[in-house]
């Protein structure tokens, strides 16, 4: 199908059989279901993000996998809080201007969980949702990966999920924690879940509440998140149908030093410990801290890491970025989607922004995002889509995916 921006986006079979086998699949002594041996390449390494701006090839540890199935996307769904909080209203509580928000990073409102309001009752509604779209019933999911940062309980949010959506057989839930990158991370484990594991039906969730977690009287870091919840269903497939044609991951501890919000011994809590027994024993109660972030380094390393990481997706399938319909990043900035999408050269009719909306919803802003252009009629069925995660960690990732 070609689209007036020049954009190509193949049909399904034949974007399997464009891929070149020194690059992304081949065919090898492995068997699909089908009796067609496929192999794909996929990339996860440890390079930092200094060292791969130092030019060390994304290529190097590239490694090959097995996939014998295929798995596909096909429902999403998303939930967000009912209080709006605006630009203006920030405003009369820290020294900042509509202006400055909407010109330094294109957000204008966010949604914030209200004392009523809980992330887990978010994420449920949205997997709902995503599970009503992809028409599978509660009792058919095997695994629930909740992608979260901020659990309602410190040792994890998806069992709850998964009572709550009544799933009679009890499938294996549990949390990822990643930050921004949370949801990418979950998509590509969902994927092998699936190609690996004999999995059927995988719930991804990405949901966060990072206004629990932000200091209202730092402007430099409230002015930028939200909440959100957002939820797709990876389905297994035929090898031929596969739906994840490529992906690329990466994390740096060094980078945590920018961004993060570290746990904290509560000074005031000495009741305990003070009979001399063991020193420093018991010991105090501990609570994180609020988001510290050095925006501009952030930043930098967002910019410069992110198109990296898409041209090692594309490569690994095998597609260049104009074959891609969508461009789907992590909405983090509007300045940041728009460096990444000109160093891809792909036009801002195909970059998908709803920030303006919600802000940065942590691991909830690609499937809100995604959910919002499948509903509305933007992304189809067959569309192609780069979708790239980055945040605390660090960590970041791409990968390259079809809808439906
Ligand atoms: N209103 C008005 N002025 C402000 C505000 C504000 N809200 N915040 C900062 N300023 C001031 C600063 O004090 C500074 O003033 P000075 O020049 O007098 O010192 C000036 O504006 C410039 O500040 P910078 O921090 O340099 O502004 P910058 O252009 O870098 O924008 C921002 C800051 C928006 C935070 C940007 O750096 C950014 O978006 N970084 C990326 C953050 C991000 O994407 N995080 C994603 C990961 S989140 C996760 O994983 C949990």
């Amino acid at each position: 199908m070609a689209h007036a921006s020049g954009f190509f986006s193949p049909k399904i079979p034949s974007l399997r059989k464009k891929i070149p086998p020194s690059i992304g699949i081949y065919r090898s002594g492995f068997c699909s279901g089908e009796g067609i041996p496929i192999r794909v390449f996929c990339s996860s390494t440890t390079q930092g993000a200094e060292k791969i701006d130092s030019g060390a090839s994304p290529s190097e540890s590239r490694v090959p996998r097995l996939v014998s199935k295929g798995c596909k996307l096909v429902g999403c769904g998303s939930a967000v809080p009912s209080l709006q909080v605006s630009n203006d209203d920030l405003a009369k509580i820290v020294d900042t201007t509509d202006a400055w928000i909407s010109v330094r990073t294109g957000i204008r409102n966010r949604r914030v969980l209200t004392g009523k309001e809980s992330l887990t009752a978010l994420a449920v509604e949205a997997s709902k949702k995503a599970l009503q779209m992809a028409e599978v019933d509660p009792d058919d999911i095997d695994l629930v990966l909740m992608c979260t940062s901020t659990p309602e309980d410190l040792f994890g949010g998806a069992p709850q999920i998964q009572k709550a959506l009544g799933c009679k057989r009890n499938p294996l839930a549990f949390d990822i924690t990643a930050a921004c990158s949370g949801f990418l991370l979950g998509l590509v484990s969902a994927a092998c879940y699936i190609r690996g594991g004999g999995f059927n039906n995988v719930l991804v969730i990405g949901a966060d509440a990072l206004s629990r977690n932000v200091d209202w009287s730092d402007r430099g870091t409230c002015i930028l998140f939200g909440d959100a919840a957002g939820a797709v269903v990876v389905q297994a497939c035929d090898s031929e149908e596969d739906g994840l044609f490529g992906f690329d991951l990466h994390s740096d501890g060094d980078g945590q030093r920018h961004l993060n919000a570290a746990i904290t011994e509560n000074e005031a809590d000495s009741a305990l410990g003070s009979n001399g027994s063991v020193l420093g024993f018991p010991p105090r109660r501990a609570s994180y801290s609020c988001i510290q972030m050095n925006g501009k380094e952030v930043f930098r390393f967002a910019v410069r890491c992110v198109p990296q990481s898409i041209e090692s997706a594309l490569k690994n399938a095998g597609l260049t970025g104009s074959s891609i319909d969508w461009l789907l990043l992590h909405q983090a900035n509007q300045r940041i989607l728009d460096a990444v999408a000109t160093r891809l050269e792909v036009p801002p009719e195909r970059v998908i922004s709803n920030l303006a909306n919600y802000g940065n919803t942590s691991a909830a802003s690609i499937p809100l995002a995604l959910d919002e252009s499948v509903r509305s009629g933007k992304v189809q069925s067959g569309h192609t889509i780069a979708v790239a995660g980055f945040g605390a960690g660090l960590t970041w990732g791409s990968a390259i995916l079809r809808w439906g």
